[in-house]
């Protein structure tokens, strides 16, 4: 049997799951279930990158410890495929990959052992020891270089271009990884092979940005900075760097390295076909590519690279315009199968494309519940009607084929055999060439086909004609017959759909097991009994959904007190890009008031937390608890005025409720205690700053 690998990004277990990884992660899947109908023994890898420094800053931002935010996130991952029937239960992905498995850390020091004992193109050591001096932006994970930032006025530190926040300074000893002797081999390598980076206009880029010179990569930190990471072999002061620790878990998870997944088998499933957003693609084709080449192994089938899901008005989706399409909410008010179907048909594989729930319940009304249920419920409530439930034969005799030609039919069927012929090889054509859109829009076209079919020969009028009753017969067999070929066609989008369509013309098995490439026109068998008729897709009422999701959602921006003023920005006036300012109003929203420290005191077991009640001059103290511990012995702190934000959502930690939140700053990468705000003034315990 062929095989075939296909694996998504491992997602960040920083923050919560959103949009970007339900879409890649429904693309491969249903790339996964296409191949596996064509008879490929198929494996599909998803998961969560569990290391360095950002997630490390979002435990102690949220009062967890490294491991039990991984294990939060990864579970919210997880619950959320699990809803849309991606998970391995629902026959989507076959692994659900953490680079904290002890395997991963086995397989990854494995591949820094194998790199270590090789030479580069050029005849090198590929990895060497130095020192590192330069900007690190965490949230990309990378080092920038100074096209990749700017300083902005009145600031000493530089910003990162795409997350515009300041960068780390970070001085220390590293390994390099000799990236430079790689670029003429990557060149030449990504040339030689027009499918190994798709799409064009994205390959080019990554050639130009190697053509513009590749610099060496620090490939570790040290342990006194990030601990959270694979150790070096041999050098416990060292982690290795998150993106050469997460590339490696697509060779971990099959067995590379370890024993573990040895069962997988590496040499089985080896070279996977990589989806990446755009956003990434360099660290899957430069870093990758060169990793790969310098432990001797095999470059992937393939990377596609695709674009972004903006807003409905084309604007990058974000917290400040309030625009962000809720997960939840797509489970809640829309079937899986529509929106499987709307990531599969909207976007342009490799294009941005545009998301709202308006454009989502239209194309879910016109194509799902008018074009495809609308066809179905039709053919089966005629054949209920006219036939008792039988399927009829679509045998026109030649007698009758006068009355069929009256009726538009084309009587011995030869033309609407070769219109499936070739909608179904076009549509496995660009289906194997990862056109999904266009693929699912040859299908659309034969619904409309068969849609005219009905409507021109007029079945009610044929039933009242006894010499038009073969006419009729063919009518409703080649309307069932196309349905037959459209649920197996359609089962890798739309599985749950498609198998309810397939049972309801009475046909058993599993329609996700039939091989599309086979159909053959004429199998269904008449006489077959229909199965019994529910609607498939629903017709979404969308005044009523889209008022149901306003309300919801500006619940939702009262209990996180967020302002939902950004939100009610007229899409015309409204910044094209999200841009993280907050008005002066947002601002005056937080309240900070004085407070004096009562009590300050450890909490049992864990590191980073103190416990204080704080007099704001109300009734009795407010609990709060700040990560502080590591600084200051919290009996200092007692008598000490602080600013707090008095109106803060209350939140548990350990266990604890914290009601407010001392205001105190560090340098970000720097190890310093945190200033508290406080006061050399006798100021009033409760005034409000202003
Ligand atoms: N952890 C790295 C990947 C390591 S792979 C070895 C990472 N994680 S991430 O959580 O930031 O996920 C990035 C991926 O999410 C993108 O590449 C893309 O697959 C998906 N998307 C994130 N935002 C998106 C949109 N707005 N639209 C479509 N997909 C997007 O990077």
């Amino acid at each position: 049997m062929p095989t075939f690998y296909i694996t998504t990004p491992i997602y960040y277990a920083n923050s919560l799951p959103h949009l970007g990884h339900l879409y890649t992660t429904i693309v491969a899947d249903a790339v996964s279930r296409y191949k596996r109908q064509r008879g490929f023994e198929t494996y599909f890898l998803t998961g969560t990158d569990e290391h360095g420094i950002n997630i490390q800053r979002a435990a102690e931002r949220e009062g967890r410890t490294n491991k039990e935010q991984v294990d939060y996130i990864s579970g919210e991952l997880k619950r959320m495929f699990h809803d849309f029937g991606l998970d391995s239960g629902h026959g989507g992905y076959d692994i659900f990959m953490r680079t904290t498995e002890p395997f991963h850390y086995e397989g990854v020091q494995h591949l820094w052992r194998e790199i270590s004992g090789n030479k580069t193109p050029k005849g090198n050591d590929p990895i060497y020891k130095g020192f590192y001096e330069g900007w690190f932006c965490a949230p990309c994970a990378a080092y920038k270089t100074e096209d990749e930032y700017y300083t902005p006025d009145g600031s000493d530190v530089p910003f990162c271009l795409i997350h515009e926040r300041p960068l780390d300074k970070i001085a220390e000893e590293s390994y390099f990884f000799r990236l430079s002797d790689y670029g003429d081999w990557l060149t030449e390598t990504i040339e030689a092979d027009p499918g190994l980076v798709r799409p064009d206009a994205r390959r080019n880029e990554v050639l130009s940005f190697i053509r513009g010179g590749l610099q060496d990569l620090s490939i570790t930190r040290q342990k006194s900075s990030v601990a959270w990471g694979v150790p070096v072999p041999g050098d416990e002061n060292h982690v290795m760097y998150v993106w050469l620790d997460a590339l490696s878990n697509y060779i971990t998870a099959i067995g590379y390295g370890n024993e573990e997944r040895s069962s997988v088998g590496f040499d089985k499933f080896w070279p996977a076909v990589h989806l990446v957003g755009k956003d990434i693609l360099r660290f899957h084709t430069v870093y990758w590519f060169s990793f790969l080449k310098a432990a001797g192994l095999p470059l992937p089938k393939m990377v596609f690279a695709h674009g972004m899901w903006l807003d409905a008005e084309g604007r990058k989706m974000g917290k400040t315009l309030g625009n962000v399409i809720e997960v939840d909410v797509l489970h809640q008010y829309f079937q899986t199968d529509a929106v499987r179907y709307f990531c599969l048909r909207d976007m342009v594989f490799g294009q941005d494309g545009k998301f709202g729930y308006e454009n989502l319940i239209e194309r879910s009304n016109a194509d799902l519940a008018s074009g495809l249920g609308n066809l179905a419920s039709r053919t089966f409530s005629m054949i209920s009607k006219y036939r008792e439930g039988k399927i009829p034969s679509g045998k026109i005799t030649e007698e009758n084929y006068i009355h069929a030609r009256r009726a538009g039919l084309d009587p011995d069927g030869q033309e609407i055999v070769s219109v499936l012929d070739h909608a179904r090889d076009e549509f496995l054509r660009r289906f194997d060439n990862f056109e999904f859109s266009q693929a699912l829009e040859v299908l659309w076209t034969v619904i409309a086909r068969i849609d005219k079919m009905i409507s021109d020969s007029k079945p009610w009028e044929l039933i009242k004609e006894d010499r038009q009753a073969e006419t009729l017969n063919a009518v409703l067999y080649r309307a069932t017959e196309t349905l037959r070929w459209l649920s197996v066609l359609l089962a890798p989008v739309m599985p749950g759909s498609a198998a309810a369509i397939y049972s309801q013309i009475g046909l058993e098995g599993d329609v996700s097991a039939l091989d599309p490439a086979a159909l053959t026109w004429g199998e269904l068998e008449p006489g077959t009994q229909i199965g019994e008729t529910l609607g498939v897709f629903p017709r979404i009422d969308k005044s009523k959904v889209m008022n149901e999701i306003a309300d919801r959602t500006e619940k939702l921006h009262e209990q996180q007190q967020v302002s939902p003023a950004a939100a009610e920005v007229p899409a015309s006036e409204a910044e094209p890009v999200e841009d993280d300012l907050i008005t002066i109003d947002d601002f005056l929203k937080v309240e900070l008031r004085v407070g004096e420290i009562k009590v300050a005191e450890r909490i049992p077991n864990a590191d980073k937390l103190l416990r204080f009640e704080i007099d704001l001059g109300e009734e009795k103290p407010r609990q709060i608890l700040a990560g502080l511990a590591e600084y200051y012995e919290p009996e200092t702190l007692i008598g000490r005025k602080v600013v707090v934000v008095a109106n803060l959502k209350p939140r548990k930690m350990r266990g604890l409720e914290s009601q407010g939140m001392i205001c105190a700053a560090s340098l970000e990468g720097d190890d310093l205690a945190p200033a508290i705000a406080t006061f050399k003034e006798d100021v009033k315990i409760g005034a409000r700053l202003k």
